[in-house]
């Protein structure tokens, strides 16, 4: 087998490489350390526009000294020093794919976490801008408490998304103990 899936990166790097496409339009709703977003850009050879948001000083120079080491062009990811909960300014176009990678950053300041009400507004933007067969991949760290909120919350939300207009699927990991990260893939049909 190619892939090994003995943690949720690997998982996610399974979905990305195989289902995103050249040119996309993509969202990183939680660029902390900018490791997602260099993984998509790196994954589409830098053909593509990613907006990433984060709401800490930190991650925003984390992630700057990321790009520029890799070499990244500036104008291929747009870097937003705000909640993604305000996406509407700042995206003013479909989208082909979003990355939502919650909990705290990697580093960082634990009590520093997503929550699920701000989560619940992005998706709810999201949603309406996501072009037909694009998709979303959300990121649970249900280990902790605050994360163990956020996945109860945002599950009673996707679960009710709409089945004719959207695929919600959860890749868990059954076997492993102490609440491993989980995968959800959120697809427009
Ligand atoms: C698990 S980290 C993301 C990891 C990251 N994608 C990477 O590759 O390193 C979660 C990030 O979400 C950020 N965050 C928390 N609330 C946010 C919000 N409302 N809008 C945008 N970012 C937020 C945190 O500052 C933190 O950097």
């Amino acid at each position: 087998m190619k892939y090994r899936l003995g943690n949720v990166h690997q998982i996610v790097d399974l979905i990305i490489r195989n289902y995103l496409k050249k040119g996309s339009i993509c969202v990183d709703a939680t660029l902390g350390n900018g490791k997602d977003s260099l993984k998509i850009y790196k994954t589409l050879d830098g053909d593509c526009k990613i907006y990433s948001f984060d709401i800490q000083d930190q991650a925003i120079i984390k992630s700057k000294k990321l790009f520029a080491e890799n070499k990244i062009n500036e104008y291929k990811i747009k870097i937003i020093n705000d909640s993604h909960e305000n996406i509407y300014n700042y995206i003013h176009e479909p989208v082909d794919f979003f990355i939502m990678n919650l909990g705290y950053l990697p580093g960082g300041n634990k009590d520093i976490t997503t929550n699920y009400k701000s989560v619940k507004i992005f998706l709810d933007k999201i949603t309406l801008i996501m072009k037909a067969k694009s998709f979303g991949l959300i990121i649970f760290y249900p280990g902790h408490e605050k994360g163990m909120e956020e996945y109860i919350e945002i599950s009673k939300y996707l679960s009710d998304l709409d089945q004719n207009k959207f695929n919600v699927s959860k890749i868990e990991q059954m076997n492993q103990k102490n609440q491993p990260p989980l995968v959800v893939m959120v697809e427009r049909l």
